[in-house]
């Protein structure tokens, strides 16, 4: 008797016996996406009255520090992991002293919201870009270029004081060198030892963050972010990234844009399996689905699940989205 004999005819293996109803795919899904790993970004803004809506971004508005605290609640009741704030100061100059100022937008914001007690985890970004007149991420020289190290002190300032207003995790975004350790030290010395690093590790110089610098006024005035944000063929260079950041005491590490980036998120699950992860769906990326969707060419709803599946299939804990709370919604009623 020879195998074949006995072998049943057709297929050896029918993959499609798991697939063929809702509940024996839902039995077998390798991973399901919760809503508290979904980080909601929210522009808490100074410039503005009233609760202003975005242009290039459908269904994200810029909040009056008097109203904020409405977004927040729906975000928790959502049952969304957290929020990240950026500021959008009513003054601006060269050093971009609103940044850290006590009295700050992001300050007050943050403290209202803080004020609700809410299950959520409060986020700040922090870089200089919404606060300075010129638009550049740090101090500039008499030549225009972005200083490094004259930055950091600017940085460490602007982390204690989102701490201090009620932040849990501090976001440097600016690519400075050293910023993780800067800010780990500030924080330290003004006791916010438990108050966490999420470090934008591997942030490229994309083309994905037009629509944010129409939400946050936050483009350059000349030039652009190429002197030290990563240049995007780069992979390699983002373990580079992250690995200085674990040194400097990062507590998460991110992948920025995310879906043009899954490579690298991929790359940073594999060779630094033991960090926690976070994906930045950017501001391009939402715009474009949202546009598409608009005329009716894709089915928003399908094609947000199945890109934040997407990002933890490649290896990301956490994603930080313009969707997160149409997606919360949505995983609610998934099965
Ligand atoms: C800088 C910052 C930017 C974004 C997050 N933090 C803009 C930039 O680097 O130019 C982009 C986010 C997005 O596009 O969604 N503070």
């Amino acid at each position: 008797m020879t195998i074949t004999d006995t072998a049943p005819p057709g297929p050896m293996a029918r993959l499609r016996r798991l697939r063929r109803t809702p509940a024996l795919r839902a039995l077998v899904r390798e991973r399901r996406v919760h809503p508290r790993s979904l980080v909601l970004p929210v522009f808490v803004s100074e410039a503005d009255d009233a609760v202003v809506d975005v242009p290039s971004m459908p269904g994200v508005s810029r909040w009056p520090v008097t109203e904020v605290r409405r977004v927040a609640e729906e975000a928790a009741a959502a049952g969304v992991g957290a929020l990240l704030l950026f500021g959008i100061p009513a003054r601006k100059d060269a050093r971009g002293s609103e940044a850290s100022a006590e009295e700050g937008v992001v300050q007050r914001g943050l403290r209202a919201i803080a004020a609700l007690d809410l299950d959520l985890v409060l986020i700040t970004d922090v870089c200089l870009c919404e606060y300075t007149d010129h638009g550049h991420c740090g101090l500039l020289s008499e030549r225009g270029e972005v200083l490094n190290d004259p930055t950091l002190d600017r940085l460490a300032e602007t982390a204690v004081s989102h701490a201090r207003a009620g932040a849990h995790l501090v976001a440097p975004s600016g690519m400075m060198d050293g910023q993780v350790a800067a800010i780990r030290r500030g924080l330290d010395a003004d006791g916010f030892e438990d108050t966490g690093v999420l470090s934008y590790s591997a942030k490229y110089a994309s083309a994905f963050y037009g629509p944010f610098r129409d939400a946050a006024d936050g483009a350059p005035a000349f030039g652009d972010r190429r002197s030290h944000q990563m240049d995007p063929p780069n992979g390699r260079e983002a373990l580079r990234e992250h690995v200085t950041d674990v040194a400097e005491g990062a507590d998460i590490l991110m992948v920025k844009p995310g879906l043009a980036y899954l490579d690298v998120v991929r790359r940073t699950r594999e060779e630094l399996p033991w960090h926690p992860l976070a994906a930045y769906n950017v501001s391009g990326e939402y715009s474009m689905v949202k546009a598409a969707a608009e005329r009716g060419w894709i089915d928003e709803r399908a094609v947000v699940l199945e890109t934040l599946a997407s990002f933890q299939r490649a290896g990301a804990d956490l994603v930080i989205t313009y969707h997160a709370l149409d997606a919360a919604r949505w995983l609610a009623s998934e099965s």
